[in-house]
């Protein structure tokens, strides 16, 4: 889901996060080892940096021009979220919803399939890809997703498919000589199967046809459904596999997460009659059990590091930058949680998300620089890190590289 986001330089006031991650004493306890420049990291390689639905800070999103520019900017990996046309074809798209994330409402010839239906429990008014064609979807534009972001290309872009980029994505490593990866989810997928459209087939045809079916390829297939990726691995898939892990919001009198439907677990846990919540996946038993299926977790970044308001006399949430508004950049983040540690000894690796600069979505401790939140992550061992601004990852990174004598 759409979340907010937030980390350490000379000029700020240390975190006990960053207190300990800085502490050679203690960089064990943060899931590391310190033997002058090896990385906490599960393999001990850099951080990957994955450029969330593409440059999607800049352009809109999941279109072929947003991750031409993300790749273009030096991403490591590229990611879309996949949905289904109504005659099947894979398509880059967050949300089935395409009011969300397209012209769609401009178009006066699809008026007439304006609908409202239920995604994942959720009611929703708009346009839905699973009634359009992929000739249809292909004459609607992408549109900016976040009313802060530019909206000057609105429309400019196509939808494309999950072929157009594995295509795009061959011709950009054979042209730079990089490796350059893809990270495709499965988005909704028992809402999907219960269309009568289902995803998990057509994605292994691809990738099979892409010849990356090896845990060696440049590709990790993610879903926040542990039963998408359980079908996946029966159906003879082999590659990277991440179990996605979400949470509805923070709490920020407490800093605790909250659990609100549909963001409380998986929707296929929620038709099985399951109990559980996401937060069961990040006990030492729920990591226990997706190492049985899976290869690394990708959780929601307040699992790691969560962040809390300041109070007053009242009770009340303080206003600390005075802007009239209450939200992250009135917070403070807390120290860090163990999973990092607690993943990595399972033998997961963790690309928490999403990382994004709008200073209202960074903790006061970040002084307004986004750079600082990802030195935060990146000191704690994170293995990689989903962003929708994949410059300032990888310019974050290249300091927390030399800050390691790398
Ligand atoms: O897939 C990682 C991250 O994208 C999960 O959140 O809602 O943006 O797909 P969402
Ligand atoms: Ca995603």
């Amino acid at each position: 889901m759409l979340k907010p986001a937030v980390a350490p330089s000379a000029s700020f006031r240390l975190t006990p996060v960053a207190l300990a991650c800085c502490s050679a004493l203690l960089l064990s306890a943060c899931g590391g080892s310190n033997d002058g420049n090896s990385l906490s990291t599960l393999n001990g390689d850099a951080p990957l940096v994955v450029a969330h639905r593409g440059a999607s800070g800049y352009l809109p999103e999941e279109t072929l021009e947003a991750y031409s520019m993300a790749i273009d900017m030096g991403a490591d990996v590229v990611e879309p979220d996949l949905i289904s046309t109504k005659d099947g074809v894979l398509i880059a798209r967050h949300d089935p919803n395409l009011a969300y994330s397209t012209d769609v409402a401009n178009h006066p010839e699809f008026a007439s399939r304006k609908k409202t239906t239920q995604v994942d429990g959720e009611t929703q008014t708009g346009w839905f890809a699973s009634d359009f064609t992929l000739a249809e979807i292909k004459t609607l534009g992408g549109i900016s997703t976040d009313a802060e972001r530019p909206q000057q290309y609105n429309g400019l872009y196509k939808v494309i498919t999950f072929q157009e980029l594995i295509d795009l994505v061959k011709a950009k490593s054979a042209a730079t000589g990089r490796t350059i990866a893809v990270y495709p989810e499965t988005k909704n997928p028992t809402y999907h199967r219960d269309l009568g459209l289902p995803l998990e087939d057509k994605l292994i045809d691809l990738i099979n046809k892409a010849g990356w079916n090896s845990k060696t390829a440049p590709i990790f297939v993610q879903s926040f459904e542990p039963s998408s990726l359980k079908y996946m691995r029966s159906k003879g898939l082999n590659t990277k596999l991440i179990q996605l892990i979400d949470a509805d919001d923070v709490n920020l009198k407490t800093g605790a997460l909250t659990y609100a439907v549909p963001y409380d677990k998986p929707y296929d846990w929620a038709k099985a009659g399951d109990s559980r919540l996401f937060s069961a996946m990040v006990t030492p038993a729920g990591l226990a059990e997706i190492k049985t299926y899976a290869d690394g977790i990708g959780p929601w970044k307040r699992y790691i590091i969560t962040v809390k308001g300041t109070l007053d006399a009242s009770g009340n949430l303080t206003d600390i930058n005075g802007d009239g508004k209450i939200n992250e950049a009135d917070t403070v983040s807390q120290p860090a949680t163990t999973l990092i540690a607690d993943a990595h000894k399972a033998g997961l690796f963790v690309h928490p998300y999403t990382f994004r600069n709008e200073k209202r979505r960074l903790a006061s401790d970040y002084k307004g620089d986004p750079q600082n939140e990802y030195l935060a992550f990146y000191r704690l061992g994170v293995d990689g890190v989903f962003s929708d601004f994949s410059d300032t990852a990888l310019a974050a990174r290249k300091a927390y590289l030399k800050e390691m004598g790398r």
